[in-house]
């Protein structure tokens, strides 16, 4: 299962890099920037390819449809990402709700598989305690992520900063900071297209506290998936998913 999300993941960041047009992933050249895009599109279709058979091979129907529905949900938050109406641009409640499909689906998805693949039910509480545990640290990963290429930590990420704001997209920080200061509103919904916006937006952003802000929120998330995984008995496995919120939350890059 592991092996699969994976699989899954890497496919999408490889076609997500050419949606972006992202040139660096982790400190290195993205796979379109170093072929073609041609090449990373099929390089993603070959490795969801490969990853549907495994998925085929474990033989769990339900398994099988839930990863499809998972699936369906990457796509569904990049579309609403792409096509987001202007009220919705500085909604943070949609920000959240595009966080849950773009990223936060697949790891809540495969964590119930895993508990499904165990032997449990769906309605087994430590199917629930698993697939809220894959939910809250798939939220804590995203913001802590929209925090880090908002304040620019993301040289360290091997990313462009602020890359997120010039693709006219606004996070939790930006968010937050409209509440405070409401000029912010506009170039939200204009999707920083004016010239010298992304510049305005920091530091009128800067002046607020959005990124501690932000931090509760993804500590909230954290938080909450560690009460999850508190649910299980104490044994290796679980003090390494704990581990896993504990880098999810305290990394720079
Ligand atoms: C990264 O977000 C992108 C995702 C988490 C999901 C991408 C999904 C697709 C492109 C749909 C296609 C899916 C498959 C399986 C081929 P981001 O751009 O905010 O993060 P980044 O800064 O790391 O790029
Ligand atoms: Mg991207």
């Amino acid at each position: 299962m592991g092996q699969i999300t994976e699989m899954i993941h890497v496919a999408s960041l490889i076609h997500d890099d050419v949606l972006d047009d992202a040139d660096m992933r982790r400190g290195g050249a993205a796979v379109h920037a170093l072929y073609t895009n041609k090449v990373a599109i099929l390089a993603g279709d070959y490795l969801l390819a490969r990853a549907s058979i495994l998925l085929a091979r474990l033989q769990h129907f339900q398994v099988v449809e839930i990863m499809a529905a998972a699936l369906d949900a990457l796509v569904q938050g990049e579309i609403m990402q792409a096509k987001s109406k202007k009220e919705e641009l500085s909604n943070m409640e949609h920000y959240l709700r595009k966080s849950y499909f773009k990223t936060s689906s697949l790891i809540c998805s495969s964590c119930k598989c895993a508990a499904l693949l165990c032997g449990f039910d769906e309605n087994h509480s430590l199917t629930k305690a698993a697939e809220e545990y894959g939910y809250h640290l798939g939220m804590a990963f995203q913001i802590i992520d929209d925090i880090l290429d908002f304040s620019g930590a993301s040289a360290s990420l091997g990313k462009p900063a602020q890359a997120d704001m010039v693709l006219g997209l606004a996070t939790a920080p930006i968010l937050f900071a409209s509440e405070d200061h409401k000029e912010l509103i506009p170039l939200i919904q204009r999707r920083f297209k004016e010239n010298g916006d992304v510049g305005k937006a920091v530091a009128l952003a800067s002046r607020t506290d959005c990124v501690e802000k932000s931090y509760a929120l993804a500590e909230f998330h954290a938080n909450r998936a560690i009460d999850a995984l508190m649910r299980f008995p104490a044994s290796e496995p679980r003090d390494a998913l704990l581990k896993v919120v504990h880098v999810a939350i305290t990394r720079d890059k």
